[in-house]
């Protein structure tokens, strides 16, 4: 194949942290990267209208996402980026894809099911109570997201792996009826080191031990310091591999810095000076990506510009394949 076509939508959640920069964000900018790849990255806001009712919330994290992605380096020249809303296309398939979905196959979504069985757990009687058709169609959209683009590769976390399965099913159940129209995804599994939060579990806002990715320099520093450690006196040896600073640093730092480091806490270093050591070598790596943020946040004109750029290169290419699709079920000839 001369040209892969990688695809990946983030959802915006509000102020993304260290382990959403490090497990999504870099590999997706490094694979965006690759010579012979076309790249859509795109933010995922009708899905987020599923939960997200408040104009004003809705409307800043959209931004605050764009924002981030190009602070991290994100190049527009090179990265078809826009807002899912932008591109109608994709709601038009969402419904013929539908139309190909059985309801019973939606019945197994993980979410809908955690839903369900949290209904049943508070004893309700309405298993349903809480569940929009919004919620219930989630895979369908997030299946037209992605044959819209005929994307051959989905890089996606383990909680994405349904997902993916079930759009590979609606392709399948689609071109079993009409021929080869439709592009069969795959999906890559992005197996990451675990980022450690400040209590040294997985790093995530449910358990509020995460690390805001563009905190100011002293907002910053004190988060850093609140990294649980133990009680060892500070000329004690120490393991950097039980060490969540240790940890983190090795995400930023050259294999000198790591060797160097590794030396000290073998040798004895006191908790104080490695957080210290941590967050200036964070700090060094976040000073420019913070106020490229800061910018982009004072320009939403300029950032909707690039946006709707992006979403109409992403259209022309999206027509094609509505076109494709409309003439081979017949509404189109
Ligand atoms: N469901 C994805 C998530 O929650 C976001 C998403 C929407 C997506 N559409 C997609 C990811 C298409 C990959 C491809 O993270």
């Amino acid at each position: 194949m001369s040209q892969k076509t990688i695809l990946t939508g983030v959802k915006p959640t509000g102020q993304p942290h260290l382990g959403n920069y490090l497990g999504a964000m870099k590999p997706a900018i490094e694979l965006s990267k690759q010579p012979k790849t076309q790249t859509y990255l795109f933010i995922a806001d009708y899905h987020s209208l599923i939960t997200v009712h408040k104009r004003d919330e809705l409307n800043h994290m959209i931004y605050e996402v764009a924002a981030t992605w190009l602070a991290c380096g994100l190049d527009p020249s090179r990265t078809c980026f826009y807002k899912q809303s932008s591109i109608p296309e994709i709601f038009e398939l969402n419904w013929i894809l539908s139309c190909f979905t059985p309801k019973g196959l939606l019945n197994r979504a993980h979410a809908y099911k955690a839903k369900i069985q949290e209904n049943q757990e508070l004893g309700r009687t309405d298993l349903d109570t809480g569940v929009s058709m919004g919620l219930f169609n989630y895979p369908v959209l997030m299946a037209a997201d992605i044959v819209i683009f005929n994307a051959d590769e989905i890089p996606v976390g383990e909680d994405q792996i349904q997902h993916l399965e079930m759009a590979r099913d609606m392709v399948q159940k689609f071109n079993r009826q009409y021929g080869e129209v439709l592009r069969l995804p795959q999906f890559s599994l992005k197996r990451q080191k675990l980022i450690p939060g400040l209590d040294g579990r997985k790093m995530s806002k449910s358990y509020d031990n995460h690390i805001f990715l563009f905190l100011e320099e002293k907002k910053l520093r004190k988060q850093i310091m609140k990294i649980k450690t133990d009680s060892l006196p500070p000329e004690a040896p120490k393991d950097p591999n039980q060490s969540t600073i240790f940890e983190l640093y090795q995400f930023f730092a050259s294999e000198s810095q790591i060797e160097a480091l590794r030396q000290r806490y073998l040798n004895g270093i006191g908790w104080g000076e490695a957080k210290e050591e941590l967050f200036q070598l964070l700090n060094s790596h976040l000073a420019k990506p913070r106020e490229e943020y800061r910018r982009w946040m004072n320009e939403k004109a300029e950032l909707e510009k690039l946006l709707i750029a992006g979403a109409d290169r992403a259209r022309q290419e999206a027509q094609q394949l509505l076109k494709k699709v409309r003439q081979a079920i017949g509404v189109e000839s």
